[in-house]
């Protein structure tokens, strides 16, 4: 057994969402979701064991704290139960973009370390099994294993059996692809993804429409990422996400991820549409805002942007690979 072994994985972007648990200890979603995995967001983990008989998590050179550190702790146990192991692990975590700002660094931190724990503790494993593992980290992190464009299917079994990622194209199906990730904030969210998708599924009366009409639009997003048709997966994607926050806007209490600058961004992004340039909107659990868009717009697209003083920074993104590890 190796002492010591680093894995990569890149966080994902949903453009038709996953928001909120049929089951919340098996991380089962109410729904489909398709992302797309970033090339660029990165999160680099490295593990060895603890010497201590205690895990021992470091996230960005800090000590793990509060909902990180309980989230951490409690997949490393369903990993020890499931593996049957007893080993005690010190884990070393670093993203190169903003923690918990709706970037997803949960997809890619959990899909990190999903890998890395399975190499490291030597198990035969699939890519399935690995998602599957993944998801009980962060929902969205079984998407994360994979690169391009990724289907996480709902699946139907209680024990969540059928319920993991798999890819649909490659990153070089659609070289052309550009996620511009604009961020405005770089602050931890106030209310998680956890706490927030429970608000929608038992407060929202527009849910159960959502999950409908999201789950339509999942063979039309797949169809049209085939034709590398940007205008159908912008218009898709767009109405995927202003439903999703819909969601959480009619929740009682209502939910709000979007500061004023977030709906700044989105009359941008309209405005540039309206004058002839293809691009599009999506928004996490966050107020950054990512504009699909293709490289040929990319230029007009930032010129634009640079005129706006309340971007911090703006990250161009290609459609990247999965997890992979980085030292043998
Ligand atoms: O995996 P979680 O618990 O971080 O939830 C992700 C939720 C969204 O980012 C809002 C949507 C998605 O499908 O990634």
């Amino acid at each position: 057994m190796p002492k010591t072994i680093t894995t990569q994985a890149h966080s994902n972007i949903a453009l038709i969402k996953y928001w909120g648990k049929r089951n919340e200890h098996l991380f089962l979603p109410t729904k489909s979701s398709l992302s797309v995995t970033l090339k660029g967001l990165t999160t680099t983990t490295t593990i060895n064991f603890s010497d201590d008989k205690q895990d021992h998590i470091i996230l960005n050179n800090t000590p793990a704290q509060g909902s990180a550190l309980i989230k951490a702790q409690q997949f490393l146990n369903r990993f020890r139960s499931h593996y049957k192991t007893t080993s005690t692990f010190t884990i070393t975590s670093t993203n190169n973009f903003p923690t918990a700002a709706g970037l997803a660094s949960s997809a890619s931190g959990f899909a990190a370390l999903t890998l890395g724990l399975l190499e490291f503790c030597g198990e035969n494993y699939s890519l399935e099994e690995a998602s599957r593992l993944a998801r009980q980290g962060s929902g969205s992190a079984s998407r994360s294993l994979h690169g391009g464009f990724v289907l996480w299917n709902k699946g139907e079994q209680k024990d969540g059996k059928d319920s993991f990622a798999e890819q649909l194209f490659p990153a070089n199906h659609w070289k052309e692809f550009r996620i511009l990730v604009v961020i405005l904030q770089d602050k931890e969210k106030e209310t998680s993804s956890r706490d927030g998708m429970v608000a929608s599924i038992e407060t929202s009366p527009s849910y159960k429409k959502w999950i409908q009409e999201s789950e339509k639009r999942i063979p039309l997003m797949q169809q049209a990422i085939k034709d590398k048709d940007m205008s159908i997966v912008g218009e898709l994607a767009e109405q995927d996400c202003l439903g999703m926050h819909k969601t959480m806007h009619d929740s009682t209490p209502p939910l709000n991820y979007w500061t004023e600058d977030t709906v700044t961004l989105m009359e941008t992004v309209h405005n540039l549409r309206r004058t002839g340039t293809p691009c599009y909107f999506t928004i996490d659990a966050g107020p950054n805002v990512k504009i699909l868009t293709t490289e040929h717009y990319e230029p007009l697209i930032t010129k634009e942007l640079k005129r706006l003083p309340i971007i911090k920074k703006t990250l161009s993104c290609t459609a990247g690979d999965g997890a992979s590890v980085v030292t043998p």
